[in-house]
């Protein structure tokens, strides 16, 4: 198998020692990154304030992140976590009678769960899909949204289990019945293009630290421009607000388009260590790096299988991603194990995950799963 990536590998110093197959938790850091953060910290040192300057970067990041998923940089906000970006429209959702179902799944991720339940009144208004070993088919989006629903939310690939949901199908036949599409990216941005306008997607959000190849502080939420104006945050802030610089206690009045749900000052040095990965990733150009990472999904199958190893989740990269899980009842430990001997995998519940990105090889997927063998099966 040609490795098309093998160039970049250089630039990962930690590729070097480690076996970094856990990019579902933390991708590898890029010296491009690390600079950048280095360049925030010496702005600091040289300069002593610098918010000017780390503002325009804010700006910057959100062209960025709005040109990655096809979208209007006035419909990207910059948030701190993808928790914080579920909340903000968890909290600013109208309540209607006659519209007031919101959806989520059992695949979503545990935090979607924790928001909306402690949402009065939605709490008593929800439901969950449920999925049969972790995957959900489209006729149950037909049978489970309804003329009441105003949100289903859905992640686009399921964190435990890698399996991928079809946007595009999913987005038709929720809004025939009239409900908002919410999709959790946070496991497919990076390494599975997106286009918001052509999957019909009306809200969006996602964090940097995975795929996307940067560092925890820093989330992006997206919310349709038709959409996010007729929204009222509240949960807000100076930074939210259409002029922040009029400095008027009184008279808030909320920025127009999806900027509305920013608070207060974003984490600069993460805003720094975005902007560099999104340019990485960009130049890369995530449509090849899916056409690669399919190749390694469906090696990292079969060698899986051969080990003996008992795959959980789909078994077809048709629909799913180059996470692969396997079960391992002691997860946890043997990911400890694993790590003792530089080789980072992931563990969630029972199982272990292996989450290639375009810088590994089928290399480094055979010889983890090999120790991972050797730990559970003693061959
Ligand atoms: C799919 C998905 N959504 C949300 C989260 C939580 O993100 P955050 O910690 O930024 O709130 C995770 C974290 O692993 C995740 O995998």
């Amino acid at each position: 198998m040609i490795h098309p990536y093998y160039s970049y590998r250089s630039l990962f110093p930690t590729l070097s020692t480690h076996l970094h197959l856990a990019s579902c938790s933390q991708s590898a850091l890029a010296e491009p990154i690390s600079k950048a953060i280095e360049e925030y910290h010496n702005s600091l040192l040289s300069c002593g304030n610098n918010w000017n300057e780390a503002m325009k970067k804010v700006e910057e990041t959100r062209k960025k992140f709005a040109e990655f998923i096809g979208a209007e940089p006035d419909e990207v906000a910059v948030l701190s976590s993808v928790s914080a970006a579920i909340s903000a429209i968890a909290t600013s959702l109208p309540y209607h009678q006659e519209k007031n179902k919101v959806l989520l799944s059992d695949i979503d991720f545990p935090t979607v769960g924790h928001i909306w339940l402690a949402q009065e009144p939605f709490k008593d208004n929800m439901s969950f899909i449920h999925s049969s070993n972790g995957i959900i088919h489209l006729e149950q989006y037909e049978k489970e949204v309804t003329n009441h629903t105003l949100l289903t939310s859905i992640p686009h690939v399921n964190y435990y289990n890698g399996f991928k949901q079809n946007l595009r199908a999913i987005a038709d036949i929720i809004h025939r019945k009239g409900s908002l599409l919410f999709v959790d990216a946070y496991q497919s941005t990076g390494h599975i293009p997106i286009n918001v306008k052509e999957m019909d997607i009306d809200i969006l959000v996602t964090g940097t630290r995975k795929y996307m190849s940067g560092i925890p502080g820093v989330a992006f939420l997206y919310v349709k421009k038709e959409l996010a104006g007729q929204l009222k945050p509240r949960v807000t802030g100076w930074l939210g607000q259409e002029k922040a610089s009029a400095f008027d206690i009184h008279h808030p009045v909320f920025a127009a388009g999806t900027r509305r749900f920013e608070r207060g000052t974003p984490s600069f040095i993460s805003v720094y260590a975005a902007y560099e990965a999104l340019k990485l990733l960009l130049e890369i150009d995530i449509c090849n790096i899916e056409l690669y990472l399919k190749e390694l999904a469906q090696f990292t199958l079969d060698y899986g299988q051969e080990k003996g190893l008992h795959i959980i989740g789909p078994l077809s990269t048709e629909n799913k991603t180059s996470l692969t899980s396997f079960y391992v009842e002691n997860a946890s430990k043997v990911e400890g194990l694993l790590r003792e001997k530089n080789i980072l995998v992931s563990a969630r519940k029972d199982v272990i995950r292996i989450a290639p990105h375009f810088y590994n090889t089928k290399d480094e997927i055979q010889y983890t799963i090999k120790e991972l063998a050797g730990l559970i099966n003693g061959n």
